[in-house]
């Protein structure tokens, strides 16, 4: 954790509001929640203040409303799953609104114990645009600051950056406090081996991460569609695999900064290839070359068995994004594996981005892997190196 950036146990709570900004941007259809990890993840936080006596405004974004009060946006139903899960511990009260003179009532009249859910903050056209004037009407709704959005802090929004920087104290509550430990010990003093695995679709998607990796670590494992711009970049015949074109110079600069820097970059040197994008298509598992027709959709077992024993080595892995097309069954087997060779391994284990969790939580090892993050786009500006404007205005 940053020396620079404060945690709840330095602030008494004690006859306090809190304003704490939460990630409650979970899944939502028909007003069932989908997935509620990321209401979860905030308890521990919520606990403290309100067992420390004091009291908590809690606000959130819900989807991407756009300045819009869009009804199946409200926040109604994470107010009343988040009242389920606190179990008579304390009691959620709904504000009508992100600002106003009843939320302001609201918030005045609040007692220890008590935490006001603030209505979806992008209902308010000046939250995604920093406005000045939002900022301070939540500001000074309470006199403490606890950014616990970690999935949020790559956005400069008026609630992560703007009310901080008005309302001080402003501190990092447990679940951010958490993300930004687990980056500590993959990138600030790492045990080695240090290996990296990176897959997902687009090699454009990952090019900030790959050139900040190549100077952090000791290995990086390639996988899923953006291998296929790679090896093609290699001179590899990749048959109809998705291919950045445009980015085969990227690609070629990459592994040659890779070795330059004596980091071993590993693509798959097997595929499970299918004839079609397609649950049902015909598969074979191609070592080498992809005849014209067929594309690789996941990593083959030669692969794993190669990644495997790359895995095994470290000391520490940080993991994003799947080897192959996870969402389709007959192409799961290769991110399904990353995950149980990390949870079998005694490494410190850090992986973010939604596939990659998802092939954790599906195969019930989630208890097993040392950092599960709670951000998608926030995980990766990480991964980049960036400072995030939500962490940067804590200092
Ligand atoms: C997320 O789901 O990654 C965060 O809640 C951020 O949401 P956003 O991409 O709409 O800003």
């Amino acid at each position: 954790m940053s020396n620079s950036t404060q945690t709840l146990d330095t602030i008494d709570f004690a006859g306090k509001r809190a304003f704490v900004r939460v990630d409650f941007n979970v899944p939502l259809k028909d007003g069932v929640i989908g997935d509620d990890t990321r209401i979860r993840a905030a308890l521990p936080t919520l606990e403290f203040i309100l067992n420390g006596g004091g009291s908590v405004i809690a606000a959130t974004h819900l989807g991407r409303p756009k300045g819009q009060v869009v009804e199946e946006l409200r926040v109604a139903p994470v107010a009343a799953h988040l009242q389920k899960l606190l179990d008579g511990k304390a009691e959620v009260i709904s504000a009508p609104a992100v600002r106003g003179s009843e939320v302001n009532r609201l918030a005045a009249n609040l007692k220890p114990g008590q935490i006001l859910l603030l209505e979806n903050l992008r209902f308010e056209a000046g939250e995604t645009k920093n406005d000045p004037a939002l900022a301070h009407d939540l500001a000074q709704l309470a006199n403490v600051f606890v950014q616990d959005a970690f999935g949020t802090c790559h956005r400069a929004h008026a609630s992560t950056a703007g009310v901080p920087a008005l309302l001080k104290p402003a501190v990092a509550g447990r679940l951010l406090q958490r993300e930004m430990e687990a980056f500590e010990l993959a990138f600030g003093d790492a045990k080695r081996p240090l290996v990296a695995v990176i897959g997902g679709a687009k090699v454009s998607d990952k090019i900030l991460v790959l050139q900040r990796l190549i100077e952090k670590v000791d290995t990086i494992l390639v996988g899923g569609g953006m291998a296929y711009t790679f090896l093609k970049a290699q001179g590899g015949r990749i048959g109809c695999s998705l291919c950045e074109e445009d980015r085969l110079e990227t690609a070629r600069q990459i592994m040659a900064d890779a070795k330059a820097k004596g980091v071993d970059l590993l693509l798959p040197v097997d595929h499970v290839a299918a004839d079609a994008f397609s649950a049902t298509a015909n598969i074979l598992i191609c070592e080498g070359d992809l005849e014209d027709g067929w594309m690789g959709l996941d990593i083959g077992p030669k692969t794993q068995q190669l990644f495997s024993d790359r895995l095994k080595q470290a000391a520490t892995v940080v993991w994003n994004g799947p080897m192959g097309v996870f969402e389709l069954q007959p192409f799961s087997a290769g991110t399904s594996k990353i995950a149980l060779v990390l949870a079998e391994s005694d490494c410190i284990s850090v992986v973010g981005g939604g596939d990659s969790v998802a092939a954790i939580v599906k195969n019930g090892l989630q208890d097993r892997i040392s950092h599960i993050s709670t951000g998608g786009g926030a995980f990766l500006e990480m991964l980049e190196g960036k400072e995030l404007p939500g962490i940067a205005a804590l200092k």
